[in-house]
Protein backbone atom coordinates (compact mmCIF):
# COMPACT_ATOMS: atom_id res chain seq x y z
CA UNK A 1 0.00 0.00 0.00
CA UNK A 2 1.44 3.30 -1.07
CA UNK A 3 0.03 6.22 0.30
CA UNK A 4 2.27 8.80 -1.77
CA UNK A 5 1.32 10.73 -4.98
CA UNK A 6 3.39 9.83 -7.94
CA UNK A 7 5.19 12.21 -9.66
CA UNK A 8 2.87 12.21 -12.07
CA UNK A 9 0.22 12.36 -10.34
CA UNK A 10 1.29 15.05 -8.80
CA UNK A 11 2.18 16.97 -12.53
CA UNK A 12 -1.55 16.28 -12.83
CA UNK A 13 -2.99 17.85 -9.78
CA UNK A 14 -0.52 20.72 -9.90
CA UNK A 15 -2.16 21.62 -13.44
CA UNK A 16 -5.33 21.39 -12.39
CA UNK A 17 -4.49 23.59 -9.21
CA UNK A 18 -2.65 26.07 -11.03
CA UNK A 19 -5.68 26.14 -13.93
CA UNK A 20 -8.26 26.65 -10.78
CA UNK A 21 -6.02 29.81 -8.88
CA UNK A 22 -5.32 31.32 -12.52
CA UNK A 23 -8.71 30.87 -14.76
CA UNK A 24 -11.56 29.82 -12.43
CA UNK A 25 -10.81 31.78 -8.83
CA UNK A 26 -11.39 35.23 -10.69
CA UNK A 27 -14.51 35.40 -12.28
CA UNK A 28 -16.22 32.83 -9.40
CA UNK A 29 -18.00 35.16 -7.61
CA UNK A 30 -19.52 36.93 -10.08
CA UNK A 31 -20.74 33.63 -11.84
CA UNK A 32 -21.97 33.00 -8.70
CA UNK A 33 -24.43 36.00 -8.39
CA UNK A 34 -25.21 35.99 -12.00
CA UNK A 35 -25.37 32.17 -12.49
CA UNK A 36 -23.07 32.47 -15.41
CA UNK A 37 -22.18 29.28 -17.20
CA UNK A 38 -18.20 29.26 -17.64
CA UNK A 39 -18.56 28.15 -21.47
CA UNK A 40 -15.29 29.43 -22.35
CA UNK A 41 -13.57 27.94 -19.09
CA UNK A 42 -15.21 24.61 -20.19
CA UNK A 43 -13.38 25.05 -23.40
CA UNK A 44 -10.45 25.71 -22.06
CA UNK A 45 -10.58 22.52 -19.24
CA UNK A 46 -11.35 20.77 -22.68
CA UNK A 47 -7.91 21.92 -24.59
CA UNK A 48 -6.18 20.83 -21.17
CA UNK A 49 -7.77 17.17 -21.15
CA UNK A 50 -10.30 17.68 -18.64
CA UNK A 51 -13.42 16.94 -20.08
CA UNK A 52 -12.09 13.80 -20.93
CA UNK A 53 -9.97 12.43 -18.69
CA UNK A 54 -10.20 8.89 -18.30
CA UNK A 55 -11.28 8.41 -21.79
CA UNK A 56 -8.99 6.24 -24.62
CA UNK A 57 -6.63 8.70 -26.66
CA UNK A 58 -7.74 6.58 -29.70
CA UNK A 59 -11.35 8.96 -28.73
CA UNK A 60 -9.73 11.67 -27.90
CA UNK A 61 -9.64 11.65 -24.15
CA UNK A 62 -6.81 11.93 -21.99
CA UNK A 63 -6.31 8.11 -20.85
CA UNK A 64 -5.61 8.96 -17.23
CA UNK A 65 -6.94 6.98 -14.34
CA UNK A 66 -8.93 7.56 -11.98
CA UNK A 67 -7.02 9.08 -9.38
CA UNK A 68 -5.74 11.37 -11.73
CA UNK A 69 -9.28 12.37 -12.41
CA UNK A 70 -10.34 12.32 -8.64
CA UNK A 71 -6.96 15.13 -8.25
CA UNK A 72 -8.02 17.06 -10.78
CA UNK A 73 -11.70 16.95 -9.29
CA UNK A 74 -10.70 18.48 -5.94
CA UNK A 75 -8.83 21.14 -7.41
CA UNK A 76 -11.09 22.51 -9.48
CA UNK A 77 -14.02 22.07 -6.64
CA UNK A 78 -11.82 24.14 -4.16
CA UNK A 79 -12.22 27.24 -6.10
CA UNK A 80 -15.32 26.35 -7.92
CA UNK A 81 -17.91 23.54 -7.62
CA UNK A 82 -19.99 25.10 -10.39
CA UNK A 83 -17.40 24.27 -12.89
CA UNK A 84 -16.61 21.05 -11.64
CA UNK A 85 -19.78 19.53 -11.84
CA UNK A 86 -19.60 20.34 -15.59
CA UNK A 87 -16.22 18.02 -15.49
CA UNK A 88 -17.96 15.01 -13.54
CA UNK A 89 -20.97 15.14 -15.64
CA UNK A 90 -19.30 14.99 -18.78
CA UNK A 91 -16.44 12.72 -17.51
CA UNK A 92 -17.86 10.15 -15.29
CA UNK A 93 -21.34 9.61 -16.02
CA UNK A 94 -21.29 10.52 -20.22
CA UNK A 95 -17.75 9.88 -21.31
CA UNK A 96 -18.13 6.82 -19.39
CA UNK A 97 -21.53 5.72 -20.08
CA UNK A 98 -20.53 5.93 -23.88
CA UNK A 99 -17.29 4.59 -23.96
CA UNK A 100 -17.97 1.56 -21.41
CA UNK A 101 -21.71 0.93 -23.37
CA UNK A 102 -21.63 2.42 -26.50
CA UNK A 103 -20.92 0.99 -30.06
CA UNK A 104 -18.01 1.71 -31.98
CA UNK A 105 -20.29 4.48 -34.15
CA UNK A 106 -21.75 5.98 -30.96
CA UNK A 107 -17.82 6.41 -29.59
CA UNK A 108 -17.09 8.12 -32.95
CA UNK A 109 -19.89 10.02 -33.57
CA UNK A 110 -20.46 11.55 -29.59
CA UNK A 111 -17.93 10.34 -27.75
CA UNK A 112 -14.64 11.84 -29.32
CA UNK A 113 -16.25 15.66 -29.13
CA UNK A 114 -17.08 15.02 -25.63
CA UNK A 115 -13.80 14.14 -24.42
CA UNK A 116 -11.84 16.96 -25.81
CA UNK A 117 -14.76 19.57 -24.76
CA UNK A 118 -16.45 20.34 -28.38
CA UNK A 119 -19.07 19.08 -26.83
CA UNK A 120 -20.73 18.66 -23.47
CA UNK A 121 -22.55 16.11 -22.04
CA UNK A 122 -26.05 16.07 -19.69
CA UNK A 123 -27.90 13.30 -17.81
CA UNK A 124 -30.86 12.26 -17.58
CA UNK A 125 -32.35 9.76 -15.50
CA UNK A 126 -34.50 11.77 -12.71
CA UNK A 127 -37.65 12.80 -12.93
CA UNK A 128 -40.60 14.80 -11.17
CA UNK A 129 -41.91 11.50 -9.76
CA UNK A 130 -38.59 9.48 -10.04
CA UNK A 131 -35.73 10.94 -8.16
CA UNK A 132 -34.49 8.92 -5.46
CA UNK A 133 -37.08 5.99 -6.83
CA UNK A 134 -35.47 5.67 -10.01
CA UNK A 135 -36.96 2.27 -11.20
CA UNK A 136 -40.17 4.45 -11.28
CA UNK A 137 -39.37 5.91 -14.51
CA UNK A 138 -42.39 7.72 -16.18
CA UNK A 139 -40.39 9.03 -19.48
CA UNK A 140 -41.50 5.86 -21.96
CA UNK A 141 -39.51 5.43 -25.45
CA UNK A 142 -41.96 2.97 -27.26
CA UNK A 143 -40.57 0.99 -30.00
CA UNK A 144 -41.66 2.06 -33.59
CA UNK A 145 -39.44 0.14 -36.23
CA UNK A 146 -36.78 2.34 -37.17
CA UNK A 147 -36.65 4.11 -34.40
CA UNK A 148 -38.12 4.81 -30.88
CA UNK A 149 -40.89 7.56 -29.86
CA UNK A 150 -39.70 9.20 -26.26
CA UNK A 151 -42.14 11.18 -24.15
CA UNK A 152 -41.97 12.58 -20.98
CA UNK A 153 -40.38 14.56 -18.78
CA UNK A 154 -36.45 14.37 -17.20
CA UNK A 155 -35.43 17.21 -14.36
CA UNK A 156 -32.76 18.64 -12.33
CA UNK A 157 -30.72 17.82 -15.15
CA UNK A 158 -27.34 19.18 -14.96
CA UNK A 159 -25.93 21.42 -17.88
CA UNK A 160 -29.71 20.84 -19.50
CA UNK A 161 -29.60 24.01 -21.44
CA UNK A 162 -25.72 23.47 -22.52
CA UNK A 163 -25.24 20.18 -23.23
CA UNK A 164 -25.10 18.74 -27.42
CA UNK A 165 -25.67 15.18 -25.71
CA UNK A 166 -27.88 13.92 -23.87
CA UNK A 167 -27.95 10.44 -22.20
CA UNK A 168 -31.75 9.83 -21.73
CA UNK A 169 -33.28 6.94 -19.44
CA UNK A 170 -36.64 6.04 -20.69
CA UNK A 171 -39.14 2.72 -19.83
CA UNK A 172 -39.34 0.79 -22.77
CA UNK A 173 -41.65 -1.99 -21.25
CA UNK A 174 -43.62 -1.10 -18.45
CA UNK A 175 -44.20 -4.79 -17.39
CA UNK A 176 -40.71 -5.85 -17.37
CA UNK A 177 -39.86 -2.96 -14.72
CA UNK A 178 -36.14 -2.37 -14.35
CA UNK A 179 -35.26 -4.28 -17.08
CA UNK A 180 -37.82 -2.65 -19.67
CA UNK A 181 -35.47 0.39 -19.53
CA UNK A 182 -33.27 1.70 -22.11
CA UNK A 183 -30.72 4.13 -22.25
CA UNK A 184 -30.87 6.40 -25.50
CA UNK A 185 -28.61 9.15 -27.25
CA UNK A 186 -30.51 12.16 -27.88
CA UNK A 187 -29.11 15.42 -29.79
CA UNK A 188 -30.06 18.83 -29.07
CA UNK A 189 -32.12 20.50 -31.38
CA UNK A 190 -34.20 17.08 -32.29
CA UNK A 191 -37.72 18.09 -32.93
CA UNK A 192 -40.05 17.65 -30.17
CA UNK A 193 -37.44 18.47 -27.59
CA UNK A 194 -37.43 21.17 -25.07
CA UNK A 195 -35.18 22.60 -22.35
CA UNK A 196 -37.58 24.41 -19.66
CA UNK A 197 -36.30 27.48 -17.85
CA UNK A 198 -33.21 27.15 -15.89
CA UNK A 199 -33.64 26.41 -12.36
CA UNK A 200 -32.71 29.76 -9.53
CA UNK A 201 -30.37 27.39 -6.76
CA UNK A 202 -28.95 27.89 -3.71
CA UNK A 203 -26.03 26.46 -4.49
CA UNK A 204 -23.52 25.28 -8.07
CA UNK A 205 -25.59 28.65 -9.52
CA UNK A 206 -22.65 28.85 -11.97
CA UNK A 207 -23.99 25.26 -13.20
CA UNK A 208 -26.71 25.21 -15.56
CA UNK A 209 -29.57 22.62 -14.00
CA UNK A 210 -33.51 22.66 -16.11
CA UNK A 211 -36.32 20.36 -16.94
CA UNK A 212 -36.83 18.82 -20.60
CA UNK A 213 -39.33 18.24 -21.86
CA UNK A 214 -40.07 15.12 -24.94
CA UNK A 215 -43.54 15.16 -26.94
CA UNK A 216 -42.84 12.85 -29.64
CA UNK A 217 -39.07 12.92 -29.91
CA UNK A 218 -37.75 10.26 -33.03
CA UNK A 219 -34.96 8.85 -31.09
CA UNK A 220 -33.11 6.85 -34.05
CA UNK A 221 -32.65 2.88 -33.36
CA UNK A 222 -29.21 3.02 -33.49
CA UNK A 223 -29.23 5.78 -30.33
CA UNK A 224 -30.06 3.22 -28.19
CA UNK A 225 -27.08 2.28 -25.98
CA UNK A 226 -26.62 -1.67 -24.94
CA UNK A 227 -28.70 -4.41 -25.54
CA UNK A 228 -32.15 -4.08 -24.54
CA UNK A 229 -33.29 -4.13 -21.23
CA UNK A 230 -30.05 -2.86 -19.73
CA UNK A 231 -30.83 0.89 -19.39
CA UNK A 232 -31.26 0.49 -15.44
CA UNK A 233 -28.22 -1.10 -14.60
CA UNK A 234 -26.39 1.08 -17.51
CA UNK A 235 -27.22 3.85 -14.80
CA UNK A 236 -26.51 1.87 -11.69
CA UNK A 237 -23.06 1.26 -13.17
CA UNK A 238 -22.88 4.67 -14.41
CA UNK A 239 -23.71 6.70 -11.23
CA UNK A 240 -21.10 4.26 -9.22
CA UNK A 241 -18.66 6.33 -10.95
CA UNK A 242 -20.23 9.28 -11.33
CA UNK A 243 -20.26 9.03 -7.31
CA UNK A 244 -16.70 9.18 -7.07
CA UNK A 245 -16.52 12.00 -8.94
CA UNK A 246 -19.51 13.83 -6.47
CA UNK A 247 -17.27 12.44 -3.66
CA UNK A 248 -13.78 14.46 -5.16
CA UNK A 249 -16.00 17.26 -5.47
CA UNK A 250 -17.21 17.68 -2.01
CA UNK A 251 -13.44 16.74 -0.38
CA UNK A 252 -12.35 19.70 -2.87
CA UNK A 253 -15.33 21.78 -1.17
CA UNK A 254 -13.96 20.82 2.26
CA UNK A 255 -10.25 21.48 1.28
CA UNK A 256 -10.68 25.01 -0.15
CA UNK A 257 -13.05 25.79 2.89
CA UNK A 258 -10.85 24.54 5.41
CA UNK A 259 -7.77 26.50 3.76
CA UNK A 260 -9.83 29.65 3.93
CA UNK A 261 -10.05 29.11 7.10
CA UNK A 262 -7.03 28.03 8.11
CA UNK A 263 -5.15 31.05 6.82
CA UNK A 264 -7.68 33.43 8.64
CA UNK A 265 -7.42 31.89 11.49
CA UNK A 266 -3.79 32.83 11.65
CA UNK A 267 -4.17 36.57 10.49
CA UNK A 268 -7.43 37.57 12.74
CA UNK A 269 -6.24 38.70 15.61
CA UNK A 270 -8.92 38.87 18.81
CA UNK A 271 -7.79 38.79 22.41
CA UNK A 272 -4.53 40.00 22.05
CA UNK A 273 -3.58 37.16 19.64
CA UNK A 274 -4.21 35.23 16.19
CA UNK A 275 -7.60 33.56 16.80
CA UNK A 276 -5.99 29.79 16.03
CA UNK A 277 -4.02 30.53 19.20
CA UNK A 278 -7.35 29.97 20.73
CA UNK A 279 -7.89 26.28 21.11
CA UNK A 280 -11.61 26.15 20.50
CA UNK A 281 -10.80 27.13 16.81
CA UNK A 282 -7.53 25.13 16.71
CA UNK A 283 -9.64 21.86 17.67
CA UNK A 284 -11.98 22.92 14.50
CA UNK A 285 -8.85 22.96 12.66
CA UNK A 286 -7.74 19.53 14.12
CA UNK A 287 -11.30 18.21 13.28
CA UNK A 288 -11.22 19.73 9.75
CA UNK A 289 -7.92 18.30 8.63
CA UNK A 290 -8.30 14.73 10.24
CA UNK A 291 -12.10 14.35 8.82
CA UNK A 292 -10.88 15.55 5.26
CA UNK A 293 -7.93 13.59 5.64
CA UNK A 294 -10.60 10.76 5.98
CA UNK A 295 -12.01 11.52 3.57
CA UNK A 296 -9.57 11.78 1.03
CA UNK A 297 -8.31 8.19 1.76
CA UNK A 298 -12.01 7.21 1.01
CA UNK A 299 -12.41 9.09 -1.86
CA UNK A 300 -8.71 7.54 -3.33
CA UNK A 301 -9.81 3.48 -2.16
CA UNK A 302 -12.87 4.06 -4.29
CA UNK A 303 -10.62 5.82 -7.13
CA UNK A 304 -8.20 2.86 -6.72
CA UNK A 305 -10.77 -0.01 -7.02
CA UNK A 306 -12.28 1.54 -10.34
CA UNK A 307 -8.23 1.13 -11.49
CA UNK A 308 -7.95 -2.21 -10.04
CA UNK A 309 -11.03 -3.40 -11.87
CA UNK A 310 -12.62 -4.51 -8.00
CA UNK A 311 -16.34 -3.83 -7.81
CA UNK A 312 -16.97 -0.14 -6.61
CA UNK A 313 -20.22 0.11 -6.24
CA UNK A 314 -20.01 0.33 -2.39
CA UNK A 315 -16.35 2.07 -1.89
CA UNK A 316 -18.03 4.83 -4.17
CA UNK A 317 -20.97 5.08 -1.82
CA UNK A 318 -19.00 4.75 1.19
CA UNK A 319 -16.70 7.70 -0.31
CA UNK A 320 -19.76 10.23 -1.10
CA UNK A 321 -21.87 9.72 2.14
CA UNK A 322 -18.57 10.41 4.16
CA UNK A 323 -17.01 12.91 1.58
CA UNK A 324 -20.58 15.04 1.47
CA UNK A 325 -20.74 15.03 5.17
CA UNK A 326 -17.53 16.37 5.74
CA UNK A 327 -18.00 19.10 3.25
CA UNK A 328 -21.72 20.40 4.76
CA UNK A 329 -20.02 20.14 8.48
CA UNK A 330 -16.71 21.90 7.95
CA UNK A 331 -17.86 24.41 5.77
CA UNK A 332 -20.08 25.37 8.26
CA UNK A 333 -17.02 25.72 10.57
CA UNK A 334 -15.09 27.38 7.97
CA UNK A 335 -18.16 30.37 8.19
CA UNK A 336 -17.80 30.09 12.16
CA UNK A 337 -13.89 30.71 12.05
CA UNK A 338 -14.46 33.94 9.61
CA UNK A 339 -16.80 35.20 12.30
CA UNK A 340 -18.83 37.90 10.28
CA UNK A 341 -16.71 37.91 7.43
CA UNK A 342 -17.65 34.36 6.11
CA UNK A 343 -20.97 35.85 5.82
CA UNK A 344 -19.81 38.03 2.69
CA UNK A 345 -19.20 36.87 -0.77
CA UNK A 346 -15.75 38.19 -1.07
CA UNK A 347 -13.90 35.46 1.86
CA UNK A 348 -15.28 32.58 -0.43
CA UNK A 349 -17.05 30.38 2.13
CA UNK A 350 -20.51 31.30 2.26
CA UNK A 351 -20.54 29.83 -1.51
CA UNK A 352 -18.55 26.72 -0.29
CA UNK A 353 -21.25 26.39 2.28
CA UNK A 354 -24.03 26.55 -0.12
CA UNK A 355 -21.93 24.81 -2.70
CA UNK A 356 -21.13 21.78 -0.51
CA UNK A 357 -25.16 20.89 0.41
CA UNK A 358 -25.77 19.78 -3.20
CA UNK A 359 -23.30 17.11 -2.86
CA UNK A 360 -25.37 15.46 -0.27
CA UNK A 361 -28.39 15.14 -2.62
CA UNK A 362 -27.23 14.57 -6.26
CA UNK A 363 -25.97 11.53 -7.68
CA UNK A 364 -28.09 9.48 -4.60
CA UNK A 365 -28.82 11.33 -2.17
CA UNK A 366 -27.15 10.30 1.70
CA UNK A 367 -29.86 8.29 2.05
CA UNK A 368 -29.60 6.44 -0.81
CA UNK A 369 -25.69 5.71 -0.10
CA UNK A 370 -26.51 3.95 2.77
CA UNK A 371 -29.31 2.15 0.97
CA UNK A 372 -26.39 1.28 -1.20
CA UNK A 373 -24.19 0.07 1.31
CA UNK A 374 -26.05 -1.27 4.14
CA UNK A 375 -27.57 -3.85 0.83
CA UNK A 376 -23.87 -4.49 0.04
CA UNK A 377 -22.93 -5.78 3.17
CA UNK A 378 -26.08 -7.55 4.14
CA UNK A 379 -25.23 -9.25 0.60
CA UNK A 380 -21.81 -10.32 1.53
N1 LIG B 1 -24.96 -2.45 -10.88
C1 LIG B 1 -25.65 -3.33 -11.64
N2 LIG B 1 -26.94 -3.61 -11.42
C2 LIG B 1 -27.56 -2.97 -10.43
C3 LIG B 1 -26.91 -2.03 -9.61
C4 LIG B 1 -25.56 -1.79 -9.88
N3 LIG B 1 -24.84 -0.90 -9.16
N4 LIG B 1 -27.79 -1.56 -8.71
C5 LIG B 1 -28.95 -2.18 -8.93
N5 LIG B 1 -28.80 -3.03 -9.98
C6 LIG B 1 -29.81 -3.94 -10.53
C7 LIG B 1 -30.30 -4.88 -9.45
O1 LIG B 1 -29.47 -6.02 -9.35
C8 LIG B 1 -31.68 -5.21 -9.94
O2 LIG B 1 -31.59 -6.20 -10.95
P1 LIG B 1 -32.42 -7.60 -10.79
O3 LIG B 1 -33.87 -7.20 -10.82
O4 LIG B 1 -31.97 -8.39 -11.96
O5 LIG B 1 -32.02 -8.17 -9.47
C9 LIG B 1 -32.15 -3.94 -10.62
O6 LIG B 1 -30.95 -3.19 -10.94
C10 LIG B 1 -33.03 -3.08 -9.72
O7 LIG B 1 -32.27 -2.79 -8.56
P2 LIG B 1 -32.91 -2.62 -7.11
O8 LIG B 1 -33.93 -3.66 -6.88
O9 LIG B 1 -31.80 -2.48 -6.16
O10 LIG B 1 -33.67 -1.23 -7.34
P3 LIG B 1 -34.34 -0.26 -6.29
O11 LIG B 1 -35.62 0.18 -6.86
O12 LIG B 1 -34.34 -0.86 -4.93
O13 LIG B 1 -33.36 1.02 -6.33
C11 LIG B 1 -31.43 2.35 -5.79
C12 LIG B 1 -32.01 0.97 -6.09
C13 LIG B 1 -29.99 2.10 -5.37
C14 LIG B 1 -32.17 3.06 -4.66
C15 LIG B 1 -31.48 3.20 -7.07
O14 LIG B 1 -32.79 3.47 -7.47
C16 LIG B 1 -30.71 4.51 -6.95
O15 LIG B 1 -29.48 4.53 -7.04
N6 LIG B 1 -31.43 5.65 -6.74
C17 LIG B 1 -30.76 6.95 -6.75
C18 LIG B 1 -30.82 7.56 -8.11
C19 LIG B 1 -29.67 8.47 -8.38
O16 LIG B 1 -28.56 8.30 -7.90
N7 LIG B 1 -29.90 9.48 -9.24
C20 LIG B 1 -28.85 10.33 -9.68
C21 LIG B 1 -29.27 11.04 -10.95
S1 LIG B 1 -27.87 11.67 -11.86
C22 LIG B 1 -27.35 13.01 -11.03
O17 LIG B 1 -27.80 13.29 -9.97
C23 LIG B 1 -26.22 13.82 -11.69
C24 LIG B 1 -25.89 15.05 -10.97
O18 LIG B 1 -26.56 15.49 -10.11
C25 LIG B 1 -24.71 15.81 -11.28
P1 LIG C 1 -36.68 12.36 -3.38
O1 LIG C 1 -36.35 11.07 -4.03
O2 LIG C 1 -38.09 12.82 -3.44
O3 LIG C 1 -36.21 12.30 -1.87
C1 LIG C 1 -36.68 13.22 -0.88
C2 LIG C 1 -36.07 12.79 0.47
O4 LIG C 1 -36.54 11.46 0.80
C3 LIG C 1 -34.54 12.70 0.42
O5 LIG C 1 -34.01 13.11 1.66
C4 LIG C 1 -34.28 11.23 0.20
O6 LIG C 1 -33.00 10.80 0.66
C5 LIG C 1 -35.41 10.61 1.02
N1 LIG C 1 -35.74 9.26 0.56
C6 LIG C 1 -36.31 8.88 -0.62
N2 LIG C 1 -36.42 7.54 -0.67
C7 LIG C 1 -35.91 7.06 0.49
C8 LIG C 1 -35.74 5.74 1.04
N3 LIG C 1 -36.09 4.66 0.35
N4 LIG C 1 -35.18 5.63 2.27
C9 LIG C 1 -34.79 6.72 2.96
N5 LIG C 1 -34.92 8.00 2.50
C10 LIG C 1 -35.49 8.16 1.28
N6 LIG C 1 -30.53 14.15 -11.93
C11 LIG C 1 -30.18 13.67 -13.16
O7 LIG C 1 -30.69 12.66 -13.61
N7 LIG C 1 -29.22 14.31 -13.87
C12 LIG C 1 -28.60 15.44 -13.44
O8 LIG C 1 -27.74 15.97 -14.14
C13 LIG C 1 -28.97 15.96 -12.17
N8 LIG C 1 -28.40 17.11 -11.70
C14 LIG C 1 -28.91 17.68 -10.56
C15 LIG C 1 -28.48 18.96 -10.19
C16 LIG C 1 -29.07 19.59 -9.09
C17 LIG C 1 -28.64 20.96 -8.72
C18 LIG C 1 -30.07 18.91 -8.34
C19 LIG C 1 -30.73 19.59 -7.16
C20 LIG C 1 -30.43 17.65 -8.67
C21 LIG C 1 -29.89 17.01 -9.80
N9 LIG C 1 -30.33 15.77 -10.21
C22 LIG C 1 -29.96 15.28 -11.43
C23 LIG C 1 -31.38 15.09 -9.47
C24 LIG C 1 -30.89 14.38 -8.22
O9 LIG C 1 -30.17 13.25 -8.54
C25 LIG C 1 -32.12 14.10 -7.36
O10 LIG C 1 -32.55 15.35 -6.84
C26 LIG C 1 -31.83 13.11 -6.25
O11 LIG C 1 -31.54 11.84 -6.78
C27 LIG C 1 -32.98 13.02 -5.25
O12 LIG C 1 -34.21 12.85 -5.87
P2 LIG C 1 -35.47 13.81 -5.48
O13 LIG C 1 -34.99 15.22 -5.59
O14 LIG C 1 -36.61 13.41 -6.30
O15 LIG C 1 -35.73 13.51 -3.96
Amino acid sequence: MDFNLSEEHKMIRDAARDFAQTELLPGVIERDEKQHFPKDLVKKMGELGFMGVMVDPKYGGSGMDTISYVLIMEELSKIDASASVIVSVNNSLVCYGLEAYGTEAQKQKYLTKLATGEFVGAFCLSEPEAGSDATSQRTTAIDKGDYYLMNGTKNWITSGGRADVYLVIAQTDRDKGSHGINAFIVEKGTEGFHVGPKEDKLGIRGSDTHTLQFNDVKVPKENRIGVNGSGFRFAMKTLSGGRIGIASQALGIAQGAYELALKYSKERKAFGTEICNHQAIAFKLADMYTDIEAARLLVMKAAADKDAGNNYDKSSAMAKLYASKVAMEHTVEAVQIHGGNGFVKEYHVERLMRDAKITQIYEGTSEIQKIVISRSILRD
